[in-house]
């Protein structure tokens, strides 16, 4: 089957899924990979490529484009909040940013329907409001999409060559990229967090299924490239997680010029404060408490509950560090050394210089 977009794709062959299904548990259907580009996306993917490839843009749309765990939910309350509520006082400023920022590919990772008090449900709620008589089934995330208001400002972690072809010309695209070490370490969280697709293994072997271009949403280093070759495009901006935690004003400037917002210095002061780590880390727990619909008694968590809680107690939630180059506390020289190799062999050529720290 040939997708809209020029892409073929193969099934991950039985020992390739072998090895994933060590590493995670719950993959129970297989992932596929694009060509070309050698993308890797579960097969879930295909019932939504020619529905994403063929999306609407219109041109007051705001796309924001990331490779995972490179500051993309930053990213988007930041963008939301310049364009919707500069002054922090938008009625639905307190919903979970994918309700009123959509994900337009979730829906191939949502697994069955979110039932209420999961993180996903308020997501729902906003499509049965925004989507009358839509069929769920259709996707509730890129419908989402399609039917919020304008401005819409909207999320996908896919990477150009699978996005609409006039996307580009017609939208504004926020690009943030993020460097690899800190990518790997957050990543690798962010699956232990997961219920139904929790990683097991060791930290090495997720470094590897990275460095190997094996992960949902890889080859990394490909869709970083296809956002950099088009870094002269007046439509694109690119900005890193590195650089809006060194000078978060400075990058709000800029970003308000180029989303055209008109925002005063002190809206835009307002806006870094409301979007700092420790707000945005208190907003989701907020949230999360509000959306839980019973509390339950210590008795009835089990096992399995009460291990993620104690992850989660020692290593943080979704919202986990939110610094740079704390990588250096995770990965062993030799890791370290594995990644170095394969950005020289991978991303010399493209001229990006990824900071590993602040100040460097
Ligand atoms: P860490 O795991 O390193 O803490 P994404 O939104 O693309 O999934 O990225 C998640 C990463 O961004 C996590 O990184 C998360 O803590 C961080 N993050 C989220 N909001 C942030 C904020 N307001 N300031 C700094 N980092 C933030």
């Amino acid at each position: 089957m040939q997708l809209d977009s020029g892409h073929d794709y193969k099934v991950f062959d039985e020992e390739k899924m072998e090895h994933i299904r060590k590493n995670f548990k719950g993959f129970e259907e297989p992932l596929i990979r694009l060509n070309p580009g050698g993308w890797v996306l579960p097969k879930e993917y295909l019932k939504f490529a020619n529905k994403i490839y063929n999306f609407e843009i219109r041109d007051t749309d705001v796309m924001v484009m990331t490779f995972p765990k490179c500051g993309t939910t930053w990213a988007q309350e930041i963008i939301w909040t310049m364009r919707n509520s500069p002054n922090l006082d938008h009625p639905w400023a307190s919903k979970p940013p994918l309700t009123r920022s959509p994900f337009m590919d979730y829906d191939m990772l949502m697994g069955k329907m979110p039932e209420p008090g999961s993180s996903a449900y308020p997501i729902y709620e906003m499509f049965l409001e925004m989507c009358p008589g839509k069929n769920p089934n259709d996707g509730i995330n890129v419908q989402l999409a399609e039917y919020i208001p304008d401005p819409r400002t909207i999320k996908s972690h896919l990477p150009f060559s699978l996005m609409p072809p006039s996307m580009l010309d017609t939208a504004k695209v926020v690009y943030v990229a993020r460097n690899p070490k800190d990518v790997i370490v957050s990543y690798h969280h962010f699956y232990k967090l997961m219920e139904e697709t929790e990683f097991v293994g060791q930290l090495e072997d997720f470094l590897d299924l990275f460095v190997n271009d094996d992960l949902i949403y890889g080859p990394y280093w490909l869709h970083l490239k296809e956002a950099w070759e088009r870094r002269d495009h007046p439509n694109l901006h690119i900005i890193f997680f590195e650089g809006v935690k060194e000078n978060v004003l400075k990058e709000l400037e800029k970003l308000n010029d180029f989303l055209g917002t008109n925002l005063t210095e002190e809206q835009l002061k307002g806006i870094a404060e409301y979007t700092s780590f420790e707000n945005m880390r208190r907003r989701g727990n907020e949230s999360r408490e509000k959306n839980r619909p019973i509390k339950r008694a210590e008795t009835e968590v089990s096992e399995e509950q009460k291990r993620k809680l104690e992850y989660v107690k020692k290593e943080g939630g979704f919202f986990r560090k939110g610094v740079v180059g704390d990588w250096k506390n995770r990965l062993t020289p030799e890791m370290s050394a594995k990644v170095d190799r394969w950005v020289r062999d991978h991303l010399s050529n493209l001229g990006v210089n990824f900071r590993y720290g602040i100040g460097h």
